[in-house]
């Protein structure tokens, strides 16, 4: 196994529709995030030094996932993450982190690109338990995609995109948590839980075509089309409790500076809200 020195960069994620839902089968529309990323530098050392990994103070997971690979001792060197993704805000940090480690782990064990998101979602599932492995999904393709568990990601090739802005809540959630807190609800409420999924569902089909609409230059039905899967999203969140109170006011904030419609992405709970907007200026002005 030879470490030569190799670097990586990869973008964050975030979802348009379909969240939790795509647990249970459903579809889910998830795109990278335009501007936050992770990278990942490696440069091999001495042999028997040993491994570095800045900066230290996320250094523990990493190390522990490499301490389980074979042959892990022979690995010397000094690896370097840089990121611009917060940490628990439903953007993808722990995918972007996993999905560089398993490009960098993938010539040194001889990983085939099919046999990645595979590996990259068992690290993935060290952080968050068991996920859909959408994040890991997204961030490999590195472009818009349908997702639905157990599948491989298409891509939808949407060249070009309306206006999204992404706002934070200032509230951390973990995925797990709120993935729990979903599950209460369907076994509480079987019959609301099992329509909020389809739902779900009707908001990422509706995505998906207003996205394919918008990116083909008919821009008005496709940011309706947009707009309303967003809204129903939203009205998911609100359902699942998963839709923090102390968020209204942003939220309220947005729809009256002109956002066509604003909702949380990833998990709930708090996070991002992300808006759509039909005039790049109005986006602006936040
Ligand atoms: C998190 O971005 C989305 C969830 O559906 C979890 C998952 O798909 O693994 C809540």
């Amino acid at each position: 196994m030879k470490w030569e020195s190799f670097q990586s960069k990869v973008p964050g994620k975030w979802v348009l529709a379909g969240e939790h839902a795509v647990l249970r089968g459903a579809a889910a529309i998830a795109l990278p995030h335009p501007e936050l990323g992770l990278s990942l530098r490696f440069e091999p050392g001495p042999a028997g030094g040993g491994i570095e990994v800045l900066p230290s103070e996320g250094a523990e997971p990493i190390l522990e996932i490499i301490a389980a690979l074979p042959e892990a001792g022979q690995i010397s060197g000094r690896l370097e993450i840089e990121s611009t993704i917060p940490w628990g805000a439903g953007l993808g940090s722990s995918a972007a982190l996993c999905v560089a480690l398993a490009r960098w782990f993938s010539g040194p064990l001889g990983l085939s690109a099919a046999a990645l998101p595979d590996f990259a979602t068992k690290l993935e599932n060290r952080f968050h338990g068991k996920s859909s492995g959408m994040d890991i999904a997204v961030i490999l393709a590195g472009e818009p995609v349908r997702f639905l568990r157990g599948q491989n990601a298409v891509p939808l090739g949407i060249r070009r995109l309306p206006k999204f802005t992404f706002h934070d809540t200032g509230l951390r959630a973990r995925t797990s948590l709120c993935v729990a807190q979903v599950e209460v609800y369907l076994r509480e409420h079987a019959e609301r839980g099992a329509y909020l999924d389809q739902l779900m569902g009707c908001a990422s089909r509706e995505a998906e075509e207003g996205l394919s609409l918008y990116g083909s230059g008919q821009s008005g039905e496709g940011l309706r089309l947009i707009a309303q899967a967003m809204a129903r999203g939203q009205q998911c969140f609100e359902a699942w409790g998963l839709f923090p109170d102390s968020v209204r006011g942003l939220r309220q904030d947005l729809l009256e500076r002109g956002a066509l419609a604003a909702k949380l992405t990833g998990a709930g709970g708090g996070g991002m809200l992300v808006a759509l907007w039909d005039d790049p200026d109005r986006a602006r002005s936040w």
